[in-house]
């Protein structure tokens, strides 16, 4: 089978196809012909991670080191990204239940990535559904990610219908699937992201948009129960004025003082900074596809390449440019 490989950490360049050994599926696994992979950040990290230094790295320090010794210390350990992915059941392992041949199905596989490949073995409960009729395989290849990792920490904040939520960073992989989960939970959203995606993320469903680089949420005087701020980009410190008295700062990617501070407020009864890791679970993969038949949540397609231009691909997502998700479409 064919599978987009990279052998040394680097620029898109390091990415290239190579024919590999197709997978058997254990007993309890499925083979998944995989169509269509997203390209997100993980990607974007895995494929440098030697340029990922603790002061880049977007979590706290005790876990930078793990995830250097994960991914390889100086060259990849891992040589096929991709961690979300759509395809079609090839073939069954003996006792699997769940699935049958021809299956079309969407999953997730984290921090193990291995999408990249015309062939995927699944254990039967990883974390894999039936895709939905109504989304197509790219569509379904762009969903996992954002609404495995967003689902979690709004409802580890208690997201409640009728609160006011902001994300800061809702053009993104997690943003624009936060910004529909908190529609979907009956939340008023506003969604803040730079100027060419303000069309993007009002058509995701976002009752306001401010565009970060014309005005400072924390000025305007709005008070919210919820600010999501996905990449840390904004503070504590500034966001203390713009939360209601009980409200909430969540913090997707944090470092060690936004933890102490989750410490001193989580003693105090006013308001409070939440750090919240995901952990990607099956039921949520079961949620999100109801969630994608019943239309509450879609994936936005921006652009769609070739396996054999994924450097391009990559490249395209590194540029900052993309309104939605960028597809690499396999075999
Ligand atoms: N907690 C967890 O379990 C968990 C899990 C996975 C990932 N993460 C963390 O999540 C982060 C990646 O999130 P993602 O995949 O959504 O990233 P992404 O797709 O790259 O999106 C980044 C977002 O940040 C926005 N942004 C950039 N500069 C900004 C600024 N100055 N002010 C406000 N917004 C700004 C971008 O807006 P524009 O593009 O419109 O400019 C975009 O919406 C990483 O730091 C990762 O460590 C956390």
């Amino acid at each position: 089978m064919k599978a987009i490989t990279y052998t040394e950490y680097g620029t898109p360049d390091v990415l290239h196809i190579k024919e590999m050994n197709k997978p058997t599926p254990k007993d309890n696994e499925i083979l998944i012909r995989v169509h269509a992979v997203s390209v997100n950040m993980g990607d974007l990290w895995g494929r440098n991670f030697k340029a990922i230094t603790p002061s880049k790295f977007s979590m706290p320090l005790p876990l930078w080191l793990p995830s250097r010794l994960y991914f390889g210390v100086t060259k990849p350990r891992i040589n096929v990204l991709g961690n979300e992915f759509a395809g079609e059941v090839e073939s069954v392992g003996r006792d699997v239940k769940r699935f049958k041949k021809g299956d079309p199905v969407f999953g997730y596989r984290g921090q193990s990535m291995g999408a990249n490949a015309e062939y995927l073995c699944m254990a039967e409960n990883g974390i894999v559904a039936v895709k939905p009729a109504n989304i197509s395989y790219e569509e379904a290849a762009a969903i996992p990610y954002g609404a495995l990792t967003a689902l979690p920490l709004l409802r580890r904040v208690n997201i409640q219908p009728g609160q006011k939520v902001l994300i800061n960073g809702a053009s993104g992989g997690i943003g624009s699937a936060a910004v529909q989960l908190a529609k979907y939970y009956g939340a008023e959203v506003t969604g803040v992201c730079g100027t060419p995606r303000l069309g993007f993320v009002k058509a995701l469903g976002a009752d306001k948009v401010i565009d970060y680089t014309k005005e400072d949420f924390t000025q305007n005087g709005e008070i919210y129960d919820l600010i999501f701020d996905i990449m840390n980009k904004s503070s504590f410190e500034k966001c203390k004025d713009s939360l209601k008295p009980n409200g909430v700062y969540l913090l997707a990617s944090f470092k060690m003082k936004q933890v102490f501070q989750m410490l001193q407020t989580s003693r105090s009864n006013g308001k409070k900074v939440i750090c919240a890791l995901a952990m990607e679970n099956l039921e949520d993969m079961e949620l999100t596809r109801k969630l994608v038949e019943e239309g509450k949540i879609k994936a936005v397609v921006d652009k769609c390449f070739p396996m054999e231009r994924a450097a391009e691909a990559h490249r395209y997502v590194e540029s900052g440019n993309k309104a939605g998700s960028v597809v690499i479409t396999i075999g």
